[in-house]
């Protein structure tokens, strides 16, 4: 279906035209003085330079063609030469029935299907997860639910940190506590042990405990280096232990993320890529892209238009070790060969730009990519606390995101038993989900690349631009629709009804948005903007609902067409939260 201002614009257009105007000048907007009128057009503005008249007569001679428009019930033109819309809600009326009527209420597929990657998470194996990966985690989400619902076919890769200096920090860490284990025996011939010699909560230690102690000695942290090196380079007692660490901590990271409704397609890690690192290197070399400079194996990507320093892209070491963009490349060759995406998309902190920059540059320069593969990075903010720093706990430290996730849970248990008589178990899992919307939303609603300020009591609260006060809403409607059903009331095929007053109307004019709204978010990969559009659309429901007999309303058809707008509402803001990645109890 066309997008409802376009449909208002052509109407508009027609008017332009029909007075002897072009009618691109017919372009209409939402009105930005609601208390004047719902819609505006300014084309005649724009066209008093062109054709040379005042304004307002060109107004006056659109509108005369718009008496009887079926699509405005008023165009009033005023000074200099605006033109106010009120709409019809017959008009209206028409647009919501074909909406409720058609598939993703109107969503059209965009022009080009693509297959999108997706690379987001960035979680590291045996280090704990930390609150600077909760952005990765649910925006990625996010903008591949979105462009899912949209129509593309995406892959979200988890693309783990398996290969840097953790790797070696905690394969010392073992050594320290059982250095008499067949993986540090380099004579050792034999199979494996298949039990890894560390359980989760084992390793869980094993990493700080090592971390903290290379950084104090400095004979420590160099055979953590070294450790890394001979894992690196395939020892196969390390390469071993090196597997031991990931299958433990993958089905960790695993029910973190599944508690924030993240889930990848694949698990990957930048151990997966190496085998293509000799080749790629030797295509680099053999293509004349990369070159030795003191040393080290560099592609320079610096370009004319440069108006700042971009130093060249290193592929190796002079010791020959490869590095987190030697890793990156590959996996963009990789990506290519098995999954041919038309764009990948990233995620991560937004001060990897100039890192980005220059991996994207290295792979478009050396062929990795083709030209029309679209490499896009999405740079978040920082998540700060409330005195505006990166946000710690309260001693100071780095705040885990399981500790994030259990305390925002804690709270929304502590806010439903407070008002209401709920059972254990249920009002448990009714705080799970809810919690969760205030993270998400509370994350989602900003821009990505804004930092925002993580306020756990704002998040949580039920009023306010929240993903509670979000899901209260649609608990709201959904108990409603019960007690309609319980009063004997059908649920099917009910008929839309014309709007009766500005609230119901409102609320009308909102639904006919999503679909223009939802492919804007695709678009922009902007999920900030599906946030917004529910908030608007959750306080124009609460508005109507405070002003309306829903249930007592006594005219039967009237009824029924009340429930057929709540059971749209509802549909619309369930499909919206559930591309932000979180879901609405029944009772709240
Ligand atoms: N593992 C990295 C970190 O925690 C993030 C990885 C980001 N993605 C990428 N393809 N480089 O910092």
């Amino acid at each position: 279906m066309k997008k409802f201002l376009d449909l208002l614009s052509e109407e508009m257009g027609k008017a332009f035209e029909a007075a002897g105007y072009d009618g691109t000048l017919g372009r209409v907007t939402v009105s930005n003085r609601p208390d004047l009128c719902e819609y505006q057009c300014n084309g005649a503005m724009a066209g008093a330079k062109q054709y040379h008249k005042p304004p307002i007569a060109i107004a006056g001679e659109v509108a005369e063609k718009l008496a009887d428009s079926p699509v405005f019930s008023e165009t009033a033109v005023v000074a200099p030469g605006f033109l106010n819309l009120k709409l019809s809600e017959e008009y209206l009326l028409q647009v919501i029935r074909e909406i409720a009527a058609t598939p993703k209420f109107g969503l059209e597929k965009p022009e080009k299907t693509k297959k999108i990657m997706i690379d987001y998470g960035g979680a590291n194996v045996a280090k704990p997860l930390h609150v600077g990966h909760l952005r990765s985690a649910v925006i990625g989400e996010s903008i591949k639910r979105i462009s899912r619902y949209v129509g593309h076919e995406v892959i979200g890769d988890a693309h783990l940190g398996d290969w840097g200096l953790q790797m070696g920090l905690v394969i010392m860490g073992v050594k320290e506590r059982q250095p008499e284990l067949v993986y540090f025996d380099e004579s050792y011939e034999g199979e494996y042990p298949k039990e890894a010699p560390f359980t989760i909560s084992e390793l869980a230690e094993i990493y700080p405990d090592s971390s903290a102690k290379s950084k104090e000695d400095a004979a420590y942290k160099a055979q953590a280096m070294e450790a890394t090196y001979k894992f690196q380079n395939g020892v196969p007692g390390y390469r071993s232990l090196g597997r031991h660490i990931v299958n433990v901590s993958v089905p960790e990271l695993k029910k973190t993320y599944s508690s924030l409704n993240v889930e990848f397609d694949l698990w990957k890690g930048e151990s997966d890529v190496q085998y293509l690192i000799p080749e790629m290197v030797e295509y680099m070399k053999e293509g004349g892209y990369a070159h030795i400079s003191e040393g080290a194996l560099v592609v320079d990507v610096k370009e004319e238009t440069d108006t700042k320093e971009v130093p060249p892209c290193m592929i190796l070491k002079s010791d020959g070790a490869s590095l987190y963009n030697t890793t990156d490349l590959a996996t963009i060759m990789e990506r290519m060969r098995l999954y041919h995406p038309d764009q990948i998309i990233y995620l991560t902190d937004k001060r990897q730009d100039l890192y980005f920059d220059q991996v994207f540059r290295c792979a478009r320069k050396t062929g990795l990519v083709e030209p029309e593969t679209d490499l896009k990075w999405i740079g978040f903010g920082t998540v700060n606390g409330k005195d505006g720093r990166p946000f710690k706990t309260r001693d100071g430290g780095v705040m885990r995101l399981e500790t994030l996730i259990q305390e925002t849970k804690d709270e929304m248990y502590r806010k439903i038993k407070e008002g209401r008589e709920m059972p254990e178990e249920e009002a448990i899992k009714v705080a799970d989900l809810v919690a969760v919307s205030a993270l998400l939303y509370g994350d989602l609603s900003n821009q990505a690349s804004k930092d925002y300020i993580f306020d756990s009591d704002k998040f949580t609260s039920f009023e306010g631009d929240t993903g509670p006060y979000i899901l209260y809403t649609i608990v709201r409607i959904k108990s409603i629709l019960t007690k309609y059903k319980e009063q004997g009331g059908k649920a099917e095929g009910l008929a839309f009804k014309a709007a009766c007053s500005e609230s119901e109307k409102s609320l009308m004019m909102a639904l006919v948005q999503f679909n223009a709204m939802m492919q804007s978010a695709a678009e922009e990969t902007a999920p900030h903007k599906v946030c917004a559009y529910i908030y608007d659309l959750a306080n124009a429901f609460n508005h109507f609902y405070h002003e309306t007999k829903i249930l007592s309303e006594p005219d039967e058809g009237r009824r029924e067409g009340l429930i057929a707008l709540l059971q749209l509402t509802r549909d619309v803001l369930e499909t919206c939260i559930h591309v932000l990645g979180f879901s609405a109890p029944e009772k709240m």
